[in-house]
């Protein structure tokens, strides 16, 4: 038995209809799907000013610290004393397990100013020593009190599990007495 078949002009312009449907779907699914990806690379202004952070460091006397946030990590604004400076730049950096010198951790000119992530390196709990009265450990830096990490006052690695130095986040001075972070 033969199916009937249609006149070729009608079979025609079905298929054309059919296909012409079909891109018009996809055209619409498209667009719908570019509108989220959109807005999702235009970052609002709430999320750009939270990729900096300005700190006012004017208040920090020589031996003080302070501890403020940038992308939601707490982060360790240090003036050190010149004995500090000296104690850290006293050490062979060769005999560190996280060798680098006080210099290569601070900026020019500004070496007392030690600015670093308050986020132990080795399992991210934070460390004591940056608020007033709290322990520092017997490397006169910072002492973590979750495994027993200590740290020097180059805030780097000196005893206990830490594999690394207290990481220095990207930060410029704007001026003598505001620090940007990020
Ligand atoms: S998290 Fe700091 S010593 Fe383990």
């Amino acid at each position: 038995m033969t199916e009937p078949t249609e006149p070729h002009d009608d079979g025609v312009r079905r298929r054309d209809f059919i296909n012409i449907a079909a891109i018009s779907f996809a055209g619409v699914g498209g667009i719908a799907a570019l509108v989220p990806l959109i807005s999702q690379m235009s970052a609002s202004a709430d999320v750009l000013a939270e990729s900096s952070t300005e700190v006012d460091i004017s208040a920090i006397a020589p031996g003080q610290a302070i501890k403020t946030l940038f992308r939601k990590q707490p982060v360790f604004v240090r003036n050190l004393t010149p004995a500090e400076i000296a104690a850290a730049d006293a050490v062979n950096p060769a005999t560190l397990r996280d060798p680098q010198t006080l210099e290569q951790r601070t900026k020019a000119g500004k070496t007392n100013w030690l600015i670093t992530l308050g986020v132990c390196t080795h399992l991210g709990c934070v460390p004591l020593g940056a608020g007033p009265g709290e322990v520092r450990g017997e490397f006169g830096g910072y002492f973590c009190p979750c495994h027993g990490s200590v740290y020097d006052t180059a805030a780097r690695i000196r005893k206990g599990p830490a594999p690394k130095n207290l990481e220095v986040p990207p930060y410029e001075f704007s001026s003598d007495t505001v620090v940007k972070i990020g």
